[in-house]
């Protein structure tokens, strides 16, 4: 049988064949890539606050807090900042240590230090000890070694909402008592919401709040410079592989640039299953409405709809337009019908279906235009043609059963 596709082909073609992508881990979440647009007010004033530690290390501890929303590159640009600290410290003979702990997974203050040393390298007991005296400890170590050291407390929204006063205490004043001639430990805190510092504490919100420095959301046009880039300088996606209408798309759809990442890796893979040479705005805009966390609701509900609904629906999507008046659905809703060898419901039924629509989310109301009632189609639902077509498919095949 000739016909047959040879399945090792197959598979060998398919791992072989890598059209789209050319680096992909540049697009994982954790990578940190060269360029950072966007970020350079940022990264300027991060330096700015940690100018002592170059110039005169030792005479202060620096807190800075940098506060913005999800997916406006707080992670990435504070990492950056402190790879790139640690390197100017030691072309100048300046030993700067720089930790990353993520609050959220090391949930007290106690815990997030003990990561801290972890992941210096520095041995410490992890029990038996108090916060203060395990922050001690590292200063101590820090001293032997002459070094200093710049902790970032990543979504530290978290220790606010869980820590007792004291350990905020220890992060914002340890160094106000006496016995420490040279301050060796610098914080940098990233928080999602300004809000929650306003919940500790007045004795020490102050401390927290001298040094504040806000990530915005990024504009569309810094979206797209950020995808761009990677692309361009990272190499994520093989050169020429994407229309630039389609980077455009994704980017005037996101102002989270982990979410617009998220979407540029999505729409290659797509483009990757067809076999497509290189993405199309098509297929952006399928990864878009996949990504939209109301996809999986709307697919169910699909899922769940019956044959003719499905058939008006079908009518409905390949109408293709933003508005439709009722009679003119109904219109095409039967000859979709006839088409697959069924006889068209009553218009009445047709009516309710489309009341039923209207009430799962499928079409929203529109006003009255003159006689007519008109329904238009969400974008995402007009994006979901593919999946309205396979179930109807499933539900003819089950029928001939
Ligand atoms: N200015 C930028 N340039 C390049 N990549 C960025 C930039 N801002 C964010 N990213 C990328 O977007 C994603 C989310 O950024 P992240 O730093 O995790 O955001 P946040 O910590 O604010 O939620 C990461 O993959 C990161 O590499
Ligand atoms: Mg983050």
């Amino acid at each position: 049988m000739k016909f047959l596709v040879n399945i090792k082909d197959l598979v060998k073609e398919s791992l072989e064949q890598n059209m789209i992508f050319e680096r992909k881990e540049a697009l994982d979440p954790d990578y940190v890539p060269a360029n950072l647009p966007g970020r350079e007010r940022q990264i300027k004033e991060l330096s700015i606050n940690f100018r002592d530690l170059l110039t005169n290390a030792g005479s202060t501890s620096v807190s800075v807090v940098v506060v913005g929303k999800h997916g406006t590159g707080k992670t990435v640009t504070v990492r950056k900042f402190g790879e790139i600290i640690t390197e100017i410290g030691k072309e100048r003979g300046i030993k700067i240590m720089f930790a990353h702990v993520n609050c959220r997974k090391h949930r007290t203050v106690f815990l997030a230090l003990v990561e801290v040393a972890r992941q210096i390298n520095i041995i410490v007991p992890n029990r038996g000890l108090s916060a203060q005296e395990l922050f001690r400890n590292l200063h101590e170590h820090l001293e032997k070694r002459k070094a200093y050291l710049i902790v970032a407390f990543d979504e530290f929204d978290y220790l606010i909402a869980t820590s007792p006063i004291e350990d905020l205490y220890l992060l914002a004043r340890a160094y106000d008592e006496a016995g420490f001639a040279e301050k060796r430990i610098h914080y940098i805190f990233i928080i999602r919401d300004l809000s929650n510092i306003m919940k500790i504490d007045r004795s020490i919100r102050d401390q927290f709040m001298k040094n504040v420095i806000d990530f915005p959301p990024y504009t569309h046009e810094e979206i797209y410079q950020i995808l761009k880039d990677r692309i361009v300088n990272e190499k994520a996606i093989r050169e020429n592989a994407i229309e630039d209408e389609a980077l455009r798309y994704i980017a005037e759809q996101y102002d989270d640039a982990r979410l617009a990442i998220e979407a540029l890796e999505l729409a290659g893979k797509i483009a990757e299953s067809e076999g497509a040479p290189i993405i199309t705005v098509e297929h952006t805009k399928k990864a878009v409405s996949q990504l939209n966390p109301e996809y999986d609701v709307i697919l169910r509900t699909i899922k769940d709809l019956d044959l003719h609904q499905l058939l008006l629906l079908k009518a409905i999507l390949e109408l293709d337009q933003k508005t439709l008046s009722i009679d003119v659905i109904e219109n095409e809703y039967r000859n979709v019908a006839i088409r697959v060898g069924e006889r068209p419901r009553k218009h009445t039924q047709v009516y309710d279906y489309i009341r039923k629509m209207k009430m799962l989310g499928l079409l929203l109301p529109e006003q009255r235009k003159g006689r007519a009632t008109v329904v238009s189609v969400p974008d995402i639902i007009r994006e979901m043609k593919n999946v309205v077509e396979e179930e109807i498919q499933n539900r003819l095949k089950e029928k001939e059963y």
